[in-house]
């Protein structure tokens, strides 16, 4: 069998390919409910999504090029979910820039959200492939998964009963699904085994999980300017993380006080706020057991892979991109 595709090949053509379609969608009228999904497709982001759809499709000895608007697709999904997600987390930057509701406005970003919805349809159905149905099913079902996802979120803000299950089942929902299903949709169009699709979806999650928990490490200790997103966020909305529901766990009872002082105050402020709570987060050491945690669910992913029957030279694009993802700075 050939090499499989590198990392970076892939990662050229799925940005070749957005550069193609949607970089001159501004121009279509009216101009307002187009322009802010060329400014979202444009500013980059990591391609993380589309990259493992095609991965998995190459993985399973299908063709990559085939599987081209199938990655599109996700990636669209992707980014409309980040729309309308700041808005709902109050997020101002993005990528290092202004969130699309602040660069337009609120109605701009829900609406040219939905738009991005339909969008990622549009160039699914796009996709010539007996396993079509398949896909769009399991499309489908993620989208509509990721939703139950942010609601727990929004939910969990306003919860104090937050158990660390319930954590991982809202980030299962909200960001495993998306990273699983990308990888079953390329699996599914080169016409793997159900078997084989299921563990790479298993693969998937384990590595999403990782990859929320990082994100959520990244949100309280990243550098503000290589994350792209503003630091302290989560603390600020009282974001139920892994973070906080294990120092609420782990705290000593004075530091369990200050802590429910912050998550109850209702005028503070956020700059104190952040830099008090991260250092009960420091003082309790979790950063370290945050990294733990992923790391586990990082190694559970690839016991995941390695039990599908392939050689283990083809598997390297993928082994390689987790690596690479769990050291990630935004
Ligand atoms: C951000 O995803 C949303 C989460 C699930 C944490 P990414 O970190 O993949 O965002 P971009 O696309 O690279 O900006
Ligand atoms: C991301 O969760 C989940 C989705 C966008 C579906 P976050 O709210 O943590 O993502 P960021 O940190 O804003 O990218
Ligand atoms: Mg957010
Ligand atoms: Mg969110
Ligand atoms: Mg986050």
């Amino acid at each position: 069998m050939k090499q499989p595709h590198s990392i970076e090949y892939l990662q050229q053509l799925v940005i070749d390919r957005l550069k193609e379609k949607a970089g001159k969608i501004g121009q279509t009228r009216p101009v307002n409910l187009y322009q802010p999904i060329e400014y979202t497709l444009n500013m980059g982001g990591k391609r993380l999504r589309p990259v493992m759809l095609l991965m998995a499709c190459d993985l399973f000895g299908g063709k990559v090029p085939q599987a081209l608007n199938a990655a599109i697709a996700v990636e669209i999904f992707h980014n409309f979910t980040l729309l309308h997600d700041d808005i709902m987390d109050h997020a101002d930057i993005r990528r290092n820039q202004p969130a699309v509701h602040k660069k337009y406005n609120e109605n701009v970003a829900i609406l040219s959200g939905d738009a991005m919805s339909i969008m990622a349809y549009q160039f699914l159905l796009k996709t010539e492939s007996p396993a079509i149905q398949k896909v769009t099913q399991l499309f489908s079902k993620t989208a509509m998964e990721v939703c139950e996802g942010q609601q727990y979120d929004m939910d969990f803000e306003n919860q104090t009963s937050v158990n660390i299950d319930d954590y991982l089942e809202m980030i299962r929902l909200k960001t495993a699904v998306l990273i699983a299903g990308s990888f079953k949709m390329g699996a599914q169009l080169a016409l793997a085994t159900d078997a084989d699709a299921d563990r790479i979806y298993r693969f998937g999650i384990n590595l999403g999980l990782a990859f929320q928990l990082q994100d959520d490490l990244l949100d309280v200790f990243a550098e503000q300017e290589k994350f792209g997103k503003k630091t302290g966020g989560d603390i600020l909305a009282n974001k139920k993380t892994f973070l906080l529901l294990k120092a609420l766990e782990l705290a000593k009872p004075e530091q369990k006080e200050r802590l429910n002082h912050w998550l109850t105050k209702k005028d503070f402020d956020p700059l104190e706020k952040i830099a008090a709570v991260k250092q009960i987060y420091t003082d309790l050491n979790l950063k370290k057991i945050s990294q733990q945690k992923s790391d586990d669910y990082y190694l559970a992913a690839l016991n995941e892979l390695q039990a599908i029957e392939l050689e283990s030279d083809r598997k390297k694009p993928l082994i390689l991109l987790a690596k690479t993802i769990m050291k990630r700075e935004h």
